[in-house]
């Protein structure tokens, strides 16, 4: 396999001491994918796989903070997701409120500020409350932000900050053209670093509308171990893969 999988990296017991010796990504974005391929091994129903997709997240998370990576996007539920049988949706968001409600105050603990991406209105109210009452409580939290993309699709985030801008414009009378940094500050993710790395889980190899803008120059990482089985060890061989890539952004080394 080519060099942005997992197929050429040592094994992360041997690793974490190297860690520390080259720039760690800021921030990690990862596309949590296959947690029905999961279930149907387990011979399970799907929306098991989404739990057991949960349980995987929460030592992730822990192990970004305690690593001092300043950002983590996890990508919980997409635009297109709504397409899935209702029953999979009502789900996903019913244990998004449940992640929200049990792990916040451990999340206040460790430091970690809770934001969103995405279009938040057309999510069902309780899952809005549910998102407000986290991101006020770990408001003022500084040592890593758990970034959730929910409804969030990397199209309607670009129209709707074009659209957001150009409303302003109308407003003022104003008749300017648009640049890459007022782009950026109408985008969802405005304030946060690109993406230095992206990980994807269960060998699928593209970005399903993620974060499209800010990914221009992400290091890409594919695995084809599924979702609910990611460890802290893959998370940490991710990161070894990453440090090894040379950064050019479009220029020479
Ligand atoms: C893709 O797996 C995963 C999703 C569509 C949802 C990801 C959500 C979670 C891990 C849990 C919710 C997150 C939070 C923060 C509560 P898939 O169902 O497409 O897997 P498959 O490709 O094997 O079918």
């Amino acid at each position: 396999m080519d060099n942005y999988t997992d197929e050429s990296s040592p094994p992360a017991t041997a690793m974490s001491g190297a860690l520390k010796n080259r720039p760690l990504p800021r921030h990690i974005a990862i596309i949590m994918d296959g947690n029905g391929r999961w279930a149907i091994q387990h011979g399970l129903p799907r929306v098991l796989g989404h739990r057991q997709g949960v349980k995987a997240l929460k030592p992730i998370v822990k192990e970004c903070s305690r690593l001092g990576i300043e950002v983590l996007t996890v990508y919980a539920f997409s635009t297109e997701n709504w397409s899935r049988p209702l029953a999979e949706v009502t789900t996903l968001m019913a244990l998004l409120e449940e992640f929200l409600d049990s792990e916040t105050p451990e999340l206040k603990d460790q430091g970690v500020r809770i934001r969103t991406i995405g279009h938040l209105e057309q999510l069902p109210k309780a899952a809005q409350a549910a998102l407000a009452r986290s991101c006020a409580e770990t408001d003022g939290q500084t040592k890593m932000v758990l970034n959730l993309a929910l409804n969030y699709g990397g199209r309607d985030e670009l129209v709707r900050a074009v659209n957001r801008w150009l409303a302003e414009q109308r407003s003022k009378g104003a008749n300017h053209d648009l640049d890459v940094a007022t782009v950026e500050r109408y985008l969802d993710t405005a304030g946060l670093p690109d993406p230095d790395l992206l990980i994807r889980s269960s060998g699928e190899l593209r970005l399903s509308n993620f974060l499209l803008w800010q990914m221009a120059y992400s290091e890409i990482y594919i695995t084809d171990v599924l979702w609910p089985d990611f460890t802290p060890e893959e998370l940490l061989r991710a990161i070894e893969v990453y440090q090894q890539r040379d950064r050019r952004f479009g220029g020479h080394s």
